[in-house]
């Protein structure tokens, strides 16, 4: 796990203001790495985001013999060499997955469709998370998959690969995407269901790499392989991460006098739950210079303070808000009124147990919210602040307990937060560009 860091956050001095990019959105660059490593041709990606996570993904092809050219520093644009979904090479040693579920569980589809036997690993918190979500469909299309109670390690035999008609009991697109990159390999038509939409990046990128997608009236994704994956002639751009702007969102709608615009972030209506949530707590929220980006709409938000009021939110948008929920505790816990969340279970199995650590941290900064089972109920009112709280190493944690610190009425110390880097490496200098108070302890 991603332990140590030290953050030093809040209170706010003055209301937020300015201008800010995010980076690239975590979900589409994995997508964006595997598909143009799989296809046949060069692909060039620009607006990759350059944290551990994505990188861990990569770093898992060039293991298996893809060649990766940096096109800059930042690590943002990069040109892929694709081998061919047949190319890819047994990698010499254990792969590792870092702190990414993502990237273990939609490699996992990978690994099902290679004539040779991989194993794979990942950081002590990925070695706790549910893989048998993963493990059963492919074991169903004929791969085999050993490993202890099935997790991380885990062993992945390839080989030849039948079509299944998947039908997910948790609505994951991790789980889906699995299934749909295991289905590149199978013979005959793959279908998935799901419980509720999810996050349908996978399904908007395959075509453009010459692979159709189609989904039926009832959410039924159906995917015919067509035995290869072609390098589109234009570059993949990646808009930018609306998990990560819903950190800077959140703050401005609750720092008096805040007035911030977040450019040309991702609007994919299966990840805009937060926004939805957030205006139905009051958030005062408007669209700019709406445009299309590839396959996916993008736009800018211009968040200008208004002061929030709890909400009940619905079940149906927890899947399209399901990364987004450590920050929007935070809110709650400064609004005003009541709160609820239910259903939000898988809230449990994700980089830490977030409705546990949330409630933990918060209720140390002096928040009145009780944990259930598949949520919580959060009663809004004042953050004291003044208390050291610890991330557990858990990205979003560490990023909306320094939230919550801008309206707490003294300083809070937030450990283990290091982990920032696998989504957000430049998270504490873009906040503070904003004018939040955040920086990293020097101890
Ligand atoms: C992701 C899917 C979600 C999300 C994760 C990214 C993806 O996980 O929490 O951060 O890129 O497919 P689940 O599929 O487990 O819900």
């Amino acid at each position: 796990m991603n332990v140590g860091g030290t953050l030093i956050a809040g209170p706010a001095k003055t209301g937020l203001s300015g201008k800010v990019s995010v980076p690239g959105d975590k979900s589409m660059s994995h997508r964006a790495v595997m598909l143009a490593a799989l296809a046949d041709g060069t692909t060039e990606i620009h607006g990759f985001l350059p944290g551990e996570d994505c990188l861990a993904t990569a770093e898992m092809f060039v293991q298996m013999g893809v060649s990766i050219d940096w096109l800059n520093n930042e690590k943002t644009s990069l040109r892929v060499h694709g081998v061919g979904l047949h190319g890819l090479k047994k990698p010499s040693n254990t792969l590792d997955a870092g702190n990414s579920g993502t990237c273990v569980r939609l490699m996992m589809g990978v690994f099902a469709g290679q004539d040779f036997d991989v194993t794979v690993t990942g950081d002590a918190s990925l070695q706790v998370r549910p893989m048998q979500r993963v493990a059963d469909p492919v074991r169903n299309m004929g791969a085999v998959v050993e490993g202890e109670g099935d997790l991380l390690p885990l062993t992945i035999q390839g080989g030849k690969l039948k079509a299944i008609q998947h039908v997910s009991k948790v609505a994951s697109a991790q789980v889906k995407s699995c299934v749909l990159l295991a289905a590149l390999y199978a013979e005959g038509e793959t279908t998935v269901s799901e419980p509720r939409p999810t996050r349908d990046h996978t399904e908007r990128m395959l075509p453009l790499f010459g692979q159709p997608v189609s989904v039926d009236d009832d959410g039924l994704i159906r995917l015919n392989p067509t035995g290869k994956l072609t390098a589109p002639s234009e570059p993949v751009y990646i808009p930018a991460d609306p998990s990560s702007a819903t950190f800077f969102a959140v703050a401005a709608s609750l720092v008096k006098d805040s007035d911030i615009t977040l450019e040309r972030i991702g609007m994919n209506p299966l990840r805009n739950g937060w926004k939805r949530i957030l205006s139905g707590m009051n958030g005062d929220m408007s669209l700019q210079n709406e445009a299309l980006v590839g396959e996916e709409s993008v736009a800018d938000i211009h968040v200008v303070y208004r002061g929030l009021n709890g909400v009940k939110v619905n079940p149906a948008d927890v899947p399209d808000a399901i990364d987004e929920f450590p920050v929007l505790f935070a809110a709650a816990s400064l609004a005003q009124g009541e709160f609820v969340l239910s259903e939000a279970e898988e809230l449990r199995v994700k980089e830490s147990d977030r409705i546990a650590v949330m409630a933990e941290a918060l209720q140390l900064a002096g928040a009145n919210i009780a944990e259930k089972p598949d949520g919580a109920v959060i009663v809004g009112g004042l953050l004291q602040g003044n208390c050291t709280v610890d991330a557990r190493g858990d990205h979003r944690i560490a990023m909306a307990m320094a939230v919550a610190a801008q309206c707490a009425e003294s300083e809070m110390t937030i450990e283990n937060a290091a982990a920032i880097a696998t989504s957000f490496p430049d998270f504490v200098p873009l906040a503070q560009s904003l004018g939040m108070n955040v920086r990293w302890s020097e101890k």
